[in-house]
């Protein structure tokens, strides 16, 4: 498939997550085979109106790329502006690969400015944000969205025909409906539907925890691409893990060495990006991920919580992981 200048057989997306896939998140996926990755999401109302933490949020550097910036809003005018500062690269970063737009958000304080999935019950909306958005920027312009609201209104095929038709380039689905959040599980019945219904590259989202998972994905609804969210955070090697399945190869495991090393490489590359007093808060969610499925992952997590320095981190995480060899 293609978005743009980007060309991959079946590639793999690291799905923009707010709070989690940060630079130091995108470059270690990155690494481990994701083709193509997301900023978190970035209001475009902020970004328009010079917000301080807007244009970092923003920011992709030239080793992450292939990725797209994510922006939501709701005023298609403001969207497009936003659009323009992002084309050419922000608080010094360069320009993405594409446009991603929000119209999946379930969380109640989005919804009710009509931003996210709200927009999704307005199909109309959409075009008009897309055809906006595709007016104001040189690059491909790709859109994000659910299943649908609730189960009694799953039109993403609606959406997602109005998004080709204003113009846009992929269309992103995790197959979930507003209502179910997170919660539930994707229907992947209704990405083959919306497979059927437009001719623009379709990239599966939902549930995608292995590489079994991940082959259900493609087989079960056509998808010309994939996107993992949350099973990749402290799992990077799921994305080599994918690709080998995808290209019928043996799918490789990981050792604990492994997962050490990638964890601490993690922690040092958002120590480089957000400094070690910030780095070191957030590997309660990062690193400690790198922990799951071990005995005591529990105990060691809460060690972490209390850790001040990246030392420290990076004595538990080795006394973790290297117990286990
Ligand atoms: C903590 C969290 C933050 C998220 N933030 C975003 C976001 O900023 N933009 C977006 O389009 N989706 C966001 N999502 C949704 C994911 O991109 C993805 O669609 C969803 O988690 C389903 O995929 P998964 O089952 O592989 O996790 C978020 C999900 C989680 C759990």
């Amino acid at each position: 498939m293609q978005i743009g200048t980007f060309r991959c057989d079946v590639p793999l997306f690291l799905a923009p997550m707010a709070g989690y896939t940060d630079r130091a998140a995108r470059l270690i996926c990155r690494r481990f085979g994701a083709d193509f990755v997301e900023s978190e999401m970035v209001s475009a109302r902020a970004l328009v109106y010079q917000d301080r933490k807007s244009a970092p949020l923003a920011r992709l550097l030239k080793d992450e790329l292939p990725g797209a910036v994510q922006l939501f809003g709701s005023d298609p005018a403001v969207i497009a502006e936003a659009a323009k500062i992002v084309s050419a690269g922000t608080a010094g970063g360069v320009a993405p690969t594409a446009i991603d737009l929000n119209f999946g958000c379930p969380v109640r304080k989005i919804v009710s400015n009509g931003e996210g999935s709200a927009l999704m019950r307005t199909p109309k909306k959409i075009w008009e944000i897309v055809s906006a958005v595709v007016k104001a920027t040189p690059l491909p312009v790709t859109v994000k969205i659910r299943a649908g609201w609730d189960a009694n209104e799953k039109n993403a095929a609606e959406c997602a025909r109005a998004a080709e038709a204003a113009g846009c380039a992929a269309i992103f689905l995790h197959a979930r409906t507003r209502s179910q959040f997170y919660s539930g599980s994707a229907d992947l019945a209704v990405i083959a539907e919306v497979k059927q219904a437009v001719q623009v590259p379709v990239v599966g989202n939902g549930d995608i925890v292995s590489a079994e998972s991940a082959l259900r994905m493609l087989r079960e609804t056509g998808c010309d691409g994939l996107m993992v969210g949350r099973a990749a955070v402290g799992c990077p090697f799921l994305f080599r893990e994918i690709r080998a399945a995808v290209n019928g190869e043996p799918v490789p495991s990981v050792t604990p060495a492994e997962r050490l090393a990638a964890a601490l490489a993690q922690l040092d590359l958002a120590i480089a990006d957000k400094g070690e007093r910030v780095a070191v808060m957030e590997s309660r969610k990062q690193a400690a991920q790198y922990l799951f499925g071990l005995r005591d992952a529990a105990s060691y997590r809460r060690e972490i919580c209390e850790a001040k320095s990246r030392e420290e981190v990076a004595n538990i995480l080795k006394r973790a992981l290297l117990k286990e060899e």
